[in-house]
This record gives structure tokens, C-alpha cells and sequence, in this order.
């Protein structure tokens, strides 16, 4: 009686491949086999996301829209998946500047942009990306310490002077009830270079 031809012993490379492809069809992969995560706190704000204290900051809880006083010193937010609660709070990009004015004192064109006088721009400065994390509360106007560039929120976020070479992007912001969201794009590229 002919015997079965026996199927050949695969080698030591094949089997580590065909171990790999079995893990993978039944998603058990893990280390340099698994697919790798994208970690939710670095993508980029979306359309939709609430503003939210980062958890460093007021236990990271949400920003609400009655505790931003005409004037005052911009309050540093990161954007909030609402779906998933995660803040994006891993990325620079992601840095948010709020601040409120008098309705009265925004253009028509600024209108669109703002939720009742708030305003919201990205906290990096358009030279070198250092955080623009000062305010001059006479003029109204957002500093940049690193090389002393101005931006005026009530213009579109508009140089002064400085260095920097272009405006501070601007952030459409809506109301959600008590809290704030993100209601569009950033009106530029965030951070250095056009
Ligand atoms: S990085 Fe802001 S002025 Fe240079």
C-alpha cells in the first residue's frame, strides 16, 4: 500500500512566520507584531470637542463658559473627545488660549469666530512655537516671551510685533449648554512656519 507523502517539517524561520500570521488572523499579537495604537491624547481638536483644563490643571474638569471674566488673564484649555472623555492633552498643538470680551467690542468679521465674546486661539507663537503664555492687560493684547511677539485677539489673532511672521490662528468656538466647544477648524496652521 503507498503511503501519504508526509508534509515537510517547516523550518525554523517559516515556523516563526506562520506562528505570526496565526496570532495576527486571531488578533492574540502582541509587541512588535501588534499593529501599533495611536494614543487618543495626541490627535489633533476636532470639530465638536469640548475645552477642558488640562489634568494638571483644576483636576483637568471641564471648562465652564460663566467662569471666563471680561479681561482677564486667557485660560490655557486642551480640546475633550466627548464621545470618549479622553482630553488631547499629549500634543503642543493642542494648546488653547481662551479669553472673553465685551460683545460689543468684536467686528462683525470676529462674530463668527467667538460664543458670546469668548474668543479662542492656539497657544503657540507663529516663530518658534514657544507657548504664547503672556498677557498685557492694558492693550489686550497675547505675548510671546520667548522673543517678545504681540498678537491682538480682537484682529484674528494679528502680529503686532515681534518676530513672528505671521497671525496667532484662531479657533471657532460655540456654546454646548454650560460648556464650550470647538465649532470648526484653526484658521492656520498651528505653530511655526506658514
Ligand atoms: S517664539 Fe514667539 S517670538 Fe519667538
Amino acid at each position: 500500500m503507498s503511503k501519504e507523502p508526509e508534509q515537510p517539517e517547516p523550518s525554523r524561520g517559516r515556523r516563526a512566520l506562520l506562528r505570526g500570521a496565526v496570532l495576527l488572523a486571531s488578533g492574540l499579537a502582541t509587541g512588535p507584531l501588534a499593529a501599533k495604537k495611536t494614543d487618543a491624547r495626541k490627535l489633533p481638536a476636532q470639530a465638536g470637542d469640548e475645552l477642558c483644563f488640562p489634568s494638571w490643571e483644576h483636576d483637568g474638569r471641564m471648562l465652564l463658559a460663566g467662569e471666563i471674566e471680561i479681561g482677564a488673564t486667557p485660560l490655557l484649555v486642551y480640546p475633550r473627545d466627548p464621545a470618549t472623555g479622553v482630553v488631547r492633552e499629549r500634543s503642543r498643538l493642542n494648546q488653547i488660549l481662551v479669553m472673553r470680551f465685551a460683545p460689543e467690542d468684536l467686528t462683525e468679521s470676529m462674530r463668527p469666530l467667538s460664543a458670546d465674546g469668548v474668543l479662542a486661539y492656539s497657544g503657540l507663537c507663529t516663530h518658534t512655537a514657544c507657548g504664547v503664555s503672556e498677557w498685557k492687560s492694558d492693550e489686550k493684547h497675547l505675548l510671546c516671551p520667548c522673543h517678545g511677539s504681540e498678537f491682538d485677539p480682537l484682529q484674528k489673532g494679528k502680529r503686532i510685533t515681534g518676530p513672528a511672521p505671521r497671525s496667532l490662528p484662531g479657533l471657532p468656538i460655540a456654546s454646548r449648554g454650560e460648556h464650550l466647544v470647538i465649532a470648526g477648524p484653526f484658521t492656520s496652521k498651528v505653530g511655526a512656519n506658514a
